[in-house]
């Protein structure tokens, strides 16, 4: 059996701190190289490898994979949605050129697999908004999810031209207690949380009946290694997979959380990121990833509530 290094590029944000932990329960500790523009993450202290490295700077990037005998990517660094609408320009570039870079250093090293995300902000006005399907219409109206969207179709190609085993999940907004988000339209799912322990109100950027494909944590980290882990022969999307978890609006968690919280309230005041909110899908159908490597959720919404409010 060939011995896998992994490296982890972002492993200091949302995803990368769990991704990187669950990689190192997997693969052990020295064999996955955690790597972040920012700093070491408090969480990833002390439980193996870190390396300052900004995946924009190819040379630097090859060095390491070379370096550390790297044979598996996560690429996970990237700006997201709401970020992503105050900077355009530096959203595209570092959404499209980290992607760039890895793949052509994968290609180069033959990297055995690449994992990198995509988003349901794929998805634009005129994708249907109920069980949105695997292929639709797919018209993006955010910077972020032109990136991604253009992004799906570089690993498709790179996968069809030099045979890379690149592989993808179009991931809902993600709900976790270990680390912070990162910049994204689905965040408020998270700080009401903290508010509703913190203050015992929150005021929500989002209308009350807005709903969008949400998935917790644990089930967005079992995904990822599901699909990593599955035989190649039953990976028959190159772009990107559909995968759902749960949808809710802000008025229904808040429901929920006043299940553990009695005295919680919620007000609402949308901004800007109610526009990219709209223009995105309310649930997902993800049934050809449930049909080819056999995906299935874990967590619904009153299940996530409860395991979220142990935890925090
Ligand atoms: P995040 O913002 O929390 O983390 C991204 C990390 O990348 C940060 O730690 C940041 O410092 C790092 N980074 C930024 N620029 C870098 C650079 N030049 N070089 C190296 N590192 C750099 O994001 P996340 O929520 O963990 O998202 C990870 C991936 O998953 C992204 O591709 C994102 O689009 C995708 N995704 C996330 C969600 C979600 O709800 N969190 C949903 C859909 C898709
Ligand atoms: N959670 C992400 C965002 O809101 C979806 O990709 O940007």
């Amino acid at each position: 059996m060939i011995k896998e290094k992994i490296l982890v590029i972002g492993a200091s944000g949302q995803i990368g701190v769990e991704l990187t932990l669950a990689l190192r329960k997997i693969y052990g500790n020295a064999n996955v190289v955690a790597s972040d523009l920012r700093e070491e993450n408090e969480l990833l202290k002390g439980t193996g490898p870190y390396v300052s490295l900004d995946v924009m700077n190819k040379e630097m990037l090859h060095v390491q994979v070379i370096r550390q005998n790297v044979t598996q990517i996560y690429l996970l660094a990237a700006i997201l949605s709401a970020t992503g609408e105050k900077n355009p320009n530096l959203a595209w570039s570092l959404n499209m050129q980290s992607l760039l870079n890895v793949l052509d250093i994968a290609k180069e090293e033959k990297i055995h697999k690449v994992y990198w995300p995509s988003s349901i902000a794929v998805f634009g006005p005129t994708s249907p908004k109920k069980n949105c399907p695997q292929q639709t219409v797919i018209e993006p109206i955010t910077v972020y999810g032109i990136s991604k969207y253009a992004g799906e179709f570089w690993c498709n190609y790179y996968h069809q031209r030099w045979g890379l085993d690149v592989r993808s999940i179009r991931y809902p907004g993600l709900i976790s207690y270990k680390s912070a988000p990162g910049g994204g339209t689905t965040d408020y799912a998270v700080e009401i949380f903290h508010e509703a322990l913190e203050e015992k109100s929150y005021e929500c950027f989002l209308e009350p009946d807005t709903y969008l494909p949400m998935m917790y944590m644990p089930d967005a980290i079992k995904a990822t290694l599901e699909l990593m882990e599955a035989p190649e022969e039953k990976i028959k999307i190159r772009t990107s997979y559909n995968i759902s978890g749960m949808s809710f609006s802000p008025k229904e968690i808040a429901a929920e959380i006043k299940k553990h919280i009695p005295e919680f309230t919620i007000s609402y005041k949308p901004d800007y990121r109610q526009q990219i909110a709209n223009s995105w899908p309310q649930s997902i159908d993800d049934s050809v990833a449930r049909n080819d490597w056999g995906w299935k959720e874990d967590y619904d919404l009153p299940a996530m509530t409860k395991d979220m409010f142990e935890n925090l």
